[in-house]
């Protein structure tokens, strides 16, 4: 068993992000639904948000629905869809109560208008909570957001209110559905897949990388300490030598 107080000992992770996998098969495995499978992930997702809280994380981000993922059969695309309003109206209460912000990012004039709406109102909500922020990527793909932030900056260049000279890596992160969170310190995934699939591809440039066999549904809080724990024994040197102190003006 890892403590809370073990890991307070060494640096916490500000912000982990996680791409929360594995329902579908959980579900089959057992003769169940894939809608069954989601609902179990939000059980976990709610004991993975106090684990979070018990740590000090102040940043956590889940993808909960790709882009791709609207490629899915229609009823579970619409039984996700149910499932993120019931979310909303039946957590209000629980993020009040922990001070816990919540937030969408992604292409939203994708989502039903229903849903919008809810995740909406739950935004407004929870905006002045503090304790930890919760984004949730929904009809999220980093392509689709780089191309949006692409787009963003080219019609304020045309309006003259940016100065192409000007344009780093700090103004273009502005322009991301991410923009102002820190980048993620720690990504995890779950249910032995090894890839990103197009989840925050600018901003983890240089974050540590989970990958566990676990599925999401199954993630425990003790699973999430592990991954804490993991990423305190990682030597996290930025593309630099520790032993080199020099500060170089290069951009990275
Ligand atoms: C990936 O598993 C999971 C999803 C596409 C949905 C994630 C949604 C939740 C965890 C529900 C809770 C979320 C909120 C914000 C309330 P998969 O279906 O791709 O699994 P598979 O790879 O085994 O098929």
């Amino acid at each position: 068993m890892i403590s809370v107080e073990e890991l307070k000992q060494n640096p916490i992770p500000e912000h982990v992000a996680i791409i929360m996998d594995g329902n579908g098969r959980w579900a089959k495995e057992r003769g169940l639904e894939r809608i069954e499978g989601h609902q179990k992930g939000a059980t976990a997702l709610r004991n993975v948000l106090q684990a979070a809280l018990a740590t000090g994380v102040k940043y956590l981000t889940v993808y909960a629905f790709s882009i791709e993922n609207w490629q899915r059969p229609d009823n579970e695309v619409s039984a996700l869809m149910t499932l993120f309003v019931n979310a909303c109206s039946n957590e209000l209460e629980n993020l009040t109560k922990h001070h816990i912000r919540f937030h969408v990012i992604g292409n939203l004039d994708l989502l039903p208008q229903n849903c919008r709406q809810s995740l909406q109102e739950t935004e407004i909500a929870t905006q002045n909570n503090t304790a930890l922020q919760l984004t949730v990527a929904l009809s999220y793909g980093s392509r689709w957001e780089i191309v949006h932030a692409a787009k963003m900056l080219a019609k304020d260049i045309k309006n003259n209110l940016i100065d192409i000279e000007s344009i780093d890596n700090q103004v273009f992160t502005k322009y991301l559905q991410t923009y102002p969170l820190p980048d993620p310190d720690l990504l995890i995934r779950t249910s032995k897949e090894v890839r990103i699939s197009n989840f925050l591809l600018w901003q983890i440039a240089y974050t540590e990388l989970y990958f566990t066999d676990i599925y999401w549904p199954d993630f425990t809080e003790q699973d999430f300490y592990a991954a804490i724990a993991e990423f305190q024994k990682r030597e996290r040197r930025f593309g630099k030598i520790k032993e080199l102190k020099k500060e170089l003006k290069i951009e990275n």
